[in-house]
């Protein structure tokens, strides 16, 4: 029910007014976005890779039906790759982009303009030594999506997708993507969905999550583990050593902020460990999905919130 509540509050126009008073710095906030410029996110890179891991890079937004906003997202990709760049990080960090922050959802020509954006972002990505991969929104725009990454894959195959456990399509869809050359992220998955389309029942979605896992594993592919759940984590071990496959030839990926002693421990172990961080003025959307996937942070929150 607070799941949902909050999933749903991550929609509201009001809501976000009143909770995007809090700034940057403040303590819920920072513990999941390392800051608001390009500096902050090049700085948290740093740090990672000092001690072996690797990172991919959001450039906070979603949603936009602005064309301008949507061509502000794509130079601010284009900006964050030369920076990289420039700072010798590029191969050690890649780009996370959600289509629907680069045009998606803009009426008619939102398709056409946001599979474009994305060729922009992949063709400068792989300039500088790097890929990109293609978040996942909600189920409404996954066959949108994965339409996309066909599309892109012709010209930048290196292109990745992220898959969510919990939509009863996905172990079809992880069949469909389980070829050489194909990279996947699999979650388990963060918006509101309804019964019809996903799974809704925790438990359910975890086995979803391991029959997934299983495809993938087996596969030719290169799958990227997408989670913070010691369960899962042990299971992918478990199913690369069944499938023969050497450290390197997956790797595990978490949440900025988010079990950063287990990061370290799979990277010291020789596992390749990738940091999802995401960076910008439009963090509410992806802290208030950060909330719902642990409502014992709300009091936090609140506090944070109240004592504006
Ligand atoms: P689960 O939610 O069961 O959590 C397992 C444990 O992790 C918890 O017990 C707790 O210890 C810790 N934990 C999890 N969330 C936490 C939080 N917010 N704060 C503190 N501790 C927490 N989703 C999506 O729909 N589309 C996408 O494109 C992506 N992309 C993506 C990339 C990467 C690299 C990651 C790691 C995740 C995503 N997600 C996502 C989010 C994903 O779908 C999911 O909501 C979260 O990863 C939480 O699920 P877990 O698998 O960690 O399990």
């Amino acid at each position: 029910m607070l799941r949902q509540g909050l999933l749903l509050l991550s929609r509201s126009r009001q809501v976000k007014d009143l909770v995007t008073r809090l700034p940057v710095s403040s303590g819920v906030v920072s513990r999941y976005v390392p800051g608001e410029q390009i500096a902050d996110v090049v700085e948290a890179t740093r740090a990672l890779v000092a001690d072996g891991r690797l990172t991919t890079i959001d450039f906070l937004g979603e949603d936009t039906l602005d064309e301008e906003q949507a061509e502000a997202t794509v130079t601010a990709y284009l900006e964050l790759l030369e920076a990289l760049n420039a700072e010798g990080l590029s191969r050690s960090a890649e780009v996370s982009v959600k289509l629907s922050a680069i045009g998606q959802a803009l009426p008619e020509i939102g398709p056409k303009l946001s599979l474009e954006n994305a060729r922009r972002i992949a063709k400068a990505a792989r300039a500088v030594g790097t890929t990109m991969t293609l978040d996942m929104e909600d189920h409404t725009t996954t066959d949108l999506t994965l339409e996309t990454l066909r599309e892109l894959r012709k010209d930048y195959p290196e292109t990745g997708a992220v898959v969510q456990a919990y939509l009863r399509r996905t172990e079809d869809d992880c069949r469909a993507l389980a070829f050489e050359g194909s990279r996947v992220r699999l979650c388990k998955g963060a918006y509101n969905e309804p019964e019809t389309v996903a799974f809704t029942d925790r438990h359910e979605v975890d086995k979803s999550y391991v029959r997934c896992l299983k495809v993938l594993m087996a596969g030719q592919g290169y799958p990227m583990v997408a989670s913070h759940d010691p369960r899962m984590i042990k299971i992918a071990g478990a199913l690369a050593t069944r499938f023969d496959r050497p450290p390197g030839s997956y790797e595990y990926q978490m949440l900025f902020g988010i079990r950063s002693e287990e990061q370290k421990r799979l990277a010291a172990s020789g596992e390749r460990m990738r940091v999802y961080i995401p960076y910008g003025t439009e963090w509410y959307g992806y802290l208030m999905r950060r909330l719902a996937e642990r409502p014992s942070n709300l009091t936090f929150f609140l506090r944070s919130l109240l004592s504006q």
